[in-house]
C-alpha cells in the first residue's frame, strides 16, 4: 500500500515529496518542490484556512477525501490526512493514499474474513457427512456383492455407488480447500511447471478445436513453490479457459519478467472464450461461485489460496464475448 507524504513550508509550498507521492501523482520531487500545494493536490482548495482553523481548535489531524489531477491529466481520488504545523514557523504535513487502492484492500480483507468463516463451516459439514457416507458406501458394496447381477435392484445399487463416489469427490475437494495439505516447497523453474501442465492439456484442447500458443522459454525464472499445488493452479485455470471455449479458439500461455529488480514473474493464460460478465468478475474467486451446471466453483478459490500462500497474486481481466486473461504473479528466487 503506497503512502504519499508531502510537507509544506510556511508559505504553503511543497518542501518534501516522497517517492510514493511521485508514483501516485506523476510529478518528480524536484518539480514538486516549491510549488503551491493546491497546484498539486488540486482538490485541496481551502487548505490554508483549514489549517488555520485546525490550529486554533488544537486539532492534531483531519481526514478528508479530495480529487487530485496527476501530471498526465488523470484524476485520482485521494484519502488525505492533514497535520497542521506543530509550532509557529513549522510547516504542515500531508499524508495521502489512493482511495481506490484503499477500497481494494478493504475488499480483500473482507474477502479473507468471509473465506475464514467459510473454511470452518465447510470443514464442519464435511466432517459430519463423512461418517454416514462411509456407512452408505460399505452397505451398498455389500449389497452389490450379494445381489444377482441380472436380478432386481442391481442397477439401482450400482447407481447408489456411483452417486456416493461423486459425493466423496466433492467432500475431498472441499476438504482440500478448507485444510490444504502443508506445502512441500522446493526450487523449480516456473516454465517447467507450466509446460508439464500443458503437456497433459494438449490433447483435450486439440479435441475441442483450441489452438495452443506458448511463449515460455524467454524468461526462465526460479520460484520456491509446492510444485504439485502450483500445477493444480495452472491446471484449474487452463481447464476454465477450455470450458470457456466450447466452440474452439486460442489459448496463449506466456511468461513475462516484471520490471527489473521487482523479483516477480508473471504467467499469463489468455483465452478467446466467452469472457466473464462484469457483475460476476468480483465473485469468481468466491468459493462455490460457478456458472457451470457441473461446476463446484472451487477451482479459482483454491488456486487463489495456493498462490497467496506462496506470496503471489492472481489478476484477471475479461471482455465479455472476447476472452479472458489470467495473470499469476509469483516471487522469484
Ligand atoms: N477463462 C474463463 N472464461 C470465462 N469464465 C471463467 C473463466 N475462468 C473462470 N470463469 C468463471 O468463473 C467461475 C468460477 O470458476 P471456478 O474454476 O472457481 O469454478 P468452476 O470452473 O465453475 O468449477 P470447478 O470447481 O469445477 O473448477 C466459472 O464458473 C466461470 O463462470
Ligand atoms: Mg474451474
Amino acid at each position: 500500500m503506497r503512502i504519499g507524504l508531502l510537507t509544506l513550508d510556511q508559505r504553503g509550498k511543497v518542501a518534501l515529496f516522497n517517492t510514493a507521492a511521485e508514483q501516485m501523482l506523476g510529478y518528480r520531487a524536484q518539480e514538486a518542490r516549491g510549488t503551491p500545494c493546491e497546484e498539486i493536490l488540486t482538490g485541496l482548495t481551502d487548505l490554508r484556512s483549514r489549517l488555520i482553523r485546525m490550529r486554533s481548535s488544537k486539532k492534531q489531524e483531519a481526514q478528508l477525501n479530495a480529487e487530485a489531477r496527476c501530471k498526465d491529466g488523470r484524476t485520482i481520488r485521494l484519502v488525505i490526512t492533514l497535520h497542521p504545523p506543530l509550532a509557529a514557523g513549522k510547516g504542515a504535513i500531508i499524508v495521502f493514499q489512493d482511495a481506490r487502492e484503499l477500497e481494494k484492500m478493504e475488499n480483500q480483507l473482507e474477502h479473507l474474513d468471509r473465506l475464514r468463516s467459510l473454511d470452518e463451516f465447510a470443514a464442519g459439514i464435511v466432517h459430519e457427512i463423512r461418517n454416514p457416507l462411509a456407512g452408505i458406501s460399505t452397505n451398498a458394496q455389500y449389497m452389490m456383492e450379494k445381489i444377482d447381477p441380472s436380478g432386481p435392484f442391481h442397477e439401482e445399487v450400482r447407481d447408489i455407488l456411483a452417486d456416493v463416489s461423486a459425493i466423496e469427490d466433492i467432500v475431498s475437494a472441499v476438504l482440500d480447500f478448507a485444510h490444504p495439505s502443508k506445502p512441500q516447497v522446493r526450487e523449480a523453474l516456473i516454465e517447467d511447471i507450466v509446460a508439464e501442465v500443458l503437456r497433459f492439456s494438449r490433447m483435450p484442447l486439440r479435441r475441442q478445436g483450441i489452438r495452443l500458443l506458448t511463449d515460455l522459454g524467454k524468461h526462465p525464472a526460479r520460484v520456491r513453490v509446492d510444485v504439485s499445488q502450483m500445477k493444480q493452479v495452472f491446471f484449474n485455470i487452463v481447464r476454465n479457459a477450455r470450458e470457456a471455449m466450447p466452440e474452439g479458439g486460442e489459448l496463449h500461455v506466456s511468461t513475462t519478467q516484471l520490471p527489473v529488480g521487482n523479483g516477480h514473474i508473471r504467467v499469463e493464460v489468455e483465452d478467446t472464450g466467452r469472457g466473464i460478465a462484469e457483475q460476476y468478475l468480483a465473485r469468481i474467486f468466491d468459493p462455490f461461485f460457478s456458472t457451470h451446471r457441473e461446476g463446484l466453483g472451487l477451482g479459482l478459490a483454491i488456486s487463489r489460496k495456493i498462490v497467496e500462500n506462496h506470496g503471489g497474486r492472481i489478476e484477471v481481466e475479461s471482455t465479455p464475448g472476447k476472452g479472458t486473461r489470467f495473470g499469476i504473479v509469483l516471487p522469484t528466487v
